[in-house]
C-alpha cells in the first residue's frame, strides 16, 4: 500500500562495468543463434507450415529468429482459450494481479535485463542507449506505475448519504478478450500493450510486430515466468490482415490496443465498424499512430539547444520514434549557424552494428522501410524546391542503412514536410525572421497530425503566443526541449488528429479504458 512508483535507474555501461561484461555475454548468446519462437496458446505451442525470419536489419542474411504465422483456425483457438482464462483472471483480485507485473518488472530489472537489452539490439538494431531507455527501463516503469496507477483509480468509491444506502463500484475488466497489436520500434510498447489490460482482468491476444519478434517473445515469456496463468496473455505472431480479420469477426472483442500506422489503424476502424451488428459489447479502440512532428524555433532561442536537440530528436534510433521531429522550421538568420553546428555534430556520427559502442545511428529496420525512405530521398534530390544540406546516401548491400539526411525547403508545404516519412530524414524551412507568427500558424494548422512537438524561444511574449497557437497541434508539447523522450509517470504520452486517440500512455487515465465498472445500490 506504501508503494510508490519511480523511474527506473538506468546503469551507466561504462567501458569496465559489470552491466557491460553482462550485456556482452547475452548479446553473444543470442547474435549467431536463430531463436525458434511458436505461437503460444494457454499452455500450447503451435508452429505452422507459414515460416516466416526475422533478420538484423544492420546485417541482413543473419536471421535472429524463426516464428510461424497462426492461421485463422489457431486465433479462433486462441480466442477461446482466452476466455476459458478469463473466468479464473477475472476474479483474481488487482493485488494479485499487480503482484505479477511487479514480479515481471523485478525481473527485467534484475535478472533478465541483459536478455531484454540484447534481443532488442539485436533485432531492432538499437545501440544500448536506445534500448536501455526502451526495453529495460521504459517497460519496467509502464509495469510498475501501472501497478501504482491501477490502485489509484481504482479507489473511488461514490457517496452512500444514508446509513440505509450502500453504493458501491465495482471495478472489472471488461467482457470479452482484448488484441495488442504492437509496433517494432519500442519493446517496451509491446509489453504495455498486452500487459495493461491484463492488469485490470482482461484477457488479451498479443500480436507482436515480425521485426520485433524476438524481444517481445523474451518479454512474453518474463510474464509467464513471473507467474501470469496461461492464456492471460496468448503470443500470436500472425499475418496483419489475417489476424484482423478474425479477431474483428469475434462477437467478444472487447477492444484494441494499437500502436501503428494511420493505414492498419483506420482499416481496424473499418472492419469494426462493418461486423458492428454482431458484438456483445462496443469494441474500444486505442490508437498512437505517429506523427510529422515539429521542432519551431523562435529568434530569441538557443542556438546550441536547438541544433543538439533536434539532431537528437530527428536521428536518435534513425527517426524510427513515433515522437521524431521531422519538420523544423527556423528563422533564416538563425538557420546558417544552426546548420553548422548540426554538420558538426553530424560529422561525426558513424552508421554501423549497435553492438559496437561508438555507434549512434545503425539501420532502419527492414527493406520496406528502407526503400520507403529513399524514395523520399529521392524525390527530394529531384525537386526544384528542396536541396539536401546532409546525408542522402542510401546502402542496403549488408544492413539498411540511411545516412541521417537534412533537407531544405522553400516551400513549407512541401509534402517533405506534411507526410510522415518514419526515417532519419528532417526537413527544414527557413521562415524570414519578421513573419513569424504567419508561419507558426501554418506550421500548427496545416498538419494532419498531432503527437509531438516542440517550440524554442527565450522571448516571453513570443513564447506566450507561440504556446497558444500551438495550443491543439501536439499532445505531447515541449517548450525548449526536443519533442522525444517522454518518460513515464512524467509525460503521458499520445496525440490526436491522425496520430491517435490520446489515450496518454504511462498515466492514470489510460487504465480506464480496460475497466468496465459496475455501480451497485444496496438498500438495507
Ligand atoms: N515515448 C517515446 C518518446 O517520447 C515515443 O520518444
Amino acid at each position: 500500500e506504501s508503494f510508490v512508483a519511480a523511474n527506473e535507474h538506468m546503469p551507466s555501461y561504462g567501458p569496465d562495468s559489470p552491466e557491460r561484461k553482462q550485456l556482452y555475454e547475452a548479446l553473444n548468446k543470442y547474435k549467431d543463434t536463430t531463436t525458434d519462437i511458436p505461437i503460444v496458446i494457454g499452455d500450447e505451442e503451435f508452429r505452422t507450415k507459414d515460416v516466416r525470419y526475422q533478420v538484423m536489419p544492420f546485417d541482413h542474411q543473419k536471421k535472429t529468429a524463426k516464428f510461424y504465422y497462426a492461421t485463422p483456425d489457431i486465433i479462433q483457438k486462441a480466442i477461446d482459450n482466452s476466455l476459458k482464462a478469463r473466468k479464473q483472471w477475472e476474479l483474481t483480485p488487482l493485488e494479485k494481479r499487480a503482484e505479477i507485473f511487479m514480479t515481471a518488472a523485478e525481473m527485467i530489472s534484475k535478472q533478465k535485463r541483459m536478455d531484454v537489452m540484447a534481443t532488442t539490439m539485436l533485432g531492432q538494431a538499437k545501440n544500448i542507449w536506445q534500448a536501455e531507455i526502451d526495453a529495460a527501463a521504459e517497460l519496467v516503469d509502464f509495469l510498475r506505475f501501472n501497478c501504482q496507477f491501477s490502485r489509484d483509480i481504482t479507489r473511488y468509491q461514490p457517496l452512500s448519504p444514508s446509513e440505509s444506502v450502500n453504493n458501491s463500484a465495482i471495478y472489472r475488466g471488461c467482457e470479452g478478450f482484448w488484441a495488442a497489436i504492437t509496433p517494432f520500434n519500442f519493446t517496451a510498447i509491446g509489453g504495455h500493450l498486452c500487459s495493461a489490460p491484463a492488469l485490470m482482468g482482461n484477457v488479451s491476444l498479443w500480436k507482436p510486430s515480425d521485426t520485433a519478434m524476438l524481444s517481445n517473445y523474451t518479454v512474453f515469456k518474463i510474464f509467464r515466468e513471473a507467474g501470469l496463468p496461461p492464456g492471460v496473455i496468448n503470443f500470436v505472431p500472425a499475418d496483419g490482415p489475417v489476424f484482423g480479420d478474425v479477431i474483428t469477426k469475434s462477437p467478444h472483442l472487447a477492444g484494441v490496443n494499437f500502436t501503428g500506422s494511420v493505414r492498419t489503424f483506420k482499416t481496424i476502424w473499418k472492419l469494426v465498424a462493418q461486423n458492428l451488428d454482431n458484438y456483445v459489447s462496443y469494441p474500444r479502440l486505442i490508437g498512437e499512430c505517429g506523427g510529422k512532428n515539429f521542432h519551431f524555433v523562435h529568434k530569441s532561442a538557443d542556438v546550441k539547444s536547438v541544433a543538439v536537440g533536434t539532431v537528437r530528436s530527428a536521428f536518435e534510433y534513425g527517426g524510427q520514434k513515433c515522437s521524431a521531429c521531422s519538420r523544423m522550421y527556423i528563422p533564416q538568420s538563425m538557420w546558417p549557424e544552426v546548420k553548422q553546428k548540426m554538420l558538426d555534430i553530424l560529422k561525426e556520427i558513424q552508421l554501423g552494428s549497435p553492438l559496437d559502442n561508438k555507434i549512434f545511428l545503425s539501420a532502419v529496420i527492414d527493406d520496406k522501410a528502407f526503400n520507403r525512405i529513399k524514395s523520399y530521398i529521392e524525390y527530394a534530390k529531384n525537386s526544384p524546391n528542396l536541396s539536401i544540406v546532409a546525408g542522402g546516401k542510401c546502402d542496403d548491400s549488408q544492413g539498411y542503412f540511411v545516412q541521417p539526411t537534412v533537407i531544405e525547403t522553400s516551400d513549407p508545404q512541401d509534402k517533405i514536410m506534411q507526410e510522415e516519412i518514419f526515417g532519419p530524414v528532417l526537413s527544414v524551412f527557413p521562415y524570414p525572421d519578421d513573419e513569424y507568427f504567419k508561419y507558426a500558424q501554418m506550421a500548427s494548422k496545416t498538419s494532419p497530425f498531432a503527437l509531438t512537438g516542440a517550440i524554442f524561444v527565450k522571448d516571453s511574449v513570443a513564447r506566450e503566443e507561440l504556446v497558444d497557437t500551438f495550443r491543439e497541434s501536439a499532445g505531447n508539447f515541449y517548450i525548449n526541449d526536443k519533442s522525444t523522450g517522454s518518460v513515464v509517470g512524467q509525460q503521458p504520452f499520445g496525440g490526436d488528429r491522425l496520430s491517435g486517440t490520446n489515450d496518454k500512455a504511462g498515466g492514470p487515465h489510460y487504465l480506464m479504458k480496460f475497466l468496465s465498472v459496475k455501480c451497485v445500490k444496496e438498500t438495507k
